[in-house]
């Protein structure tokens, strides 16, 4: 069976693109990550690209007029490497509905909060700030509003008397690198199903969509 083909979109560490890195050759993720996509030149996440002999792009934002040139180079980058999903990872720029078609409902993101809490930057901050006593984080598809798509899944912690927005900041990542391969691959074993807002996910062993009578139907048999 062919792999799912993800491409990943970071700004940044790439921690997440690390996990994403070790789940798939740890046997935890069937996926390959085609293309590792970057909007910042010499980011420690193109690194790990190298070091893992992932093909790696850098697209930098800057060098465009407008945003919609920007995204035309990203998904051309994407296509030339036959991505099927995209994974934000960390990737700190806003899309916009003419990428998300390009890519329609195969786009998901990591945050670091339990949305729809605290959206938008700095999310561990937000919630520290404010007091919570569970923070966490949330992968889900990307819709056109920020932080605001169908939920795939969560992870929670409790808030300790004793955290800083910055120790909050750490053991959420660490959540973020067990969920994000999870949540990954329910989309690689096509368990996820969206209807409306929610994301159902069906049960291990039994996809979500039928593959095979959908190529029958379309074979006209
Ligand atoms: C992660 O905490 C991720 O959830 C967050 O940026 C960090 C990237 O870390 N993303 C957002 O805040 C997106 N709104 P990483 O580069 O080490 O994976």
């Amino acid at each position: 069976m062919t792999k799912l083909r993800i491409g990943v979109l970071v700004s940044g560490t790439g921690s997440n693109l690390q996990a994403l890195i070790d789940a798939s050759r740890g046997g935890r993720l069937d996926a390959d990550i085609a293309v590792v996509i970057s909007n910042k030149a010499g980011v420690r996440a193109l690194e790990r690209a190298r070091e893992a002999d992932i093909p790696s792009v850098v697209v930098s934002h800057k060098e465009f007029k407008s945003r919609e040139r920007f995204e035309v180079a990203l998904i051309k980058a994407l296509r030339d490497h036959d991505v099927r999903c995209v994974v934000l990872a960390g990737f700190m720029r806003l899309l916009t509905g003419y990428f998300l078609d390009a890519f329609s409902g195969r786009v998901i993101n990591i945050h670091p909060s339990l949305l729809p809490a605290f959206p938008g930057v700095d999310a561990q901050r937000q919630a520290f700030e404010h007091g919570v006593k569970i923070a966490g984080c949330t992968v889900h598809f990307v819709d056109r509003g920020t932080d605001t798509g169908p939920i795939i899944a969560q992870r929670a912690l409790q808030v300790r008397d004793d955290d800083t927005a910055e120790t909050l900041r750490a053991r959420i990542l660490e959540l973020e690198h067990q969920l994000l391969p999870e949540a990954l691959q329910l989309l690689a074993e096509d368990r996820l199903r969206v209807e409306g807002r929610r994301v159902l996910i069906a049960d291990e062993g039994r996809r979500a969509v039928d593959h095979a009578a959908l190529d029958k139907a379309e074979r006209g048999a």
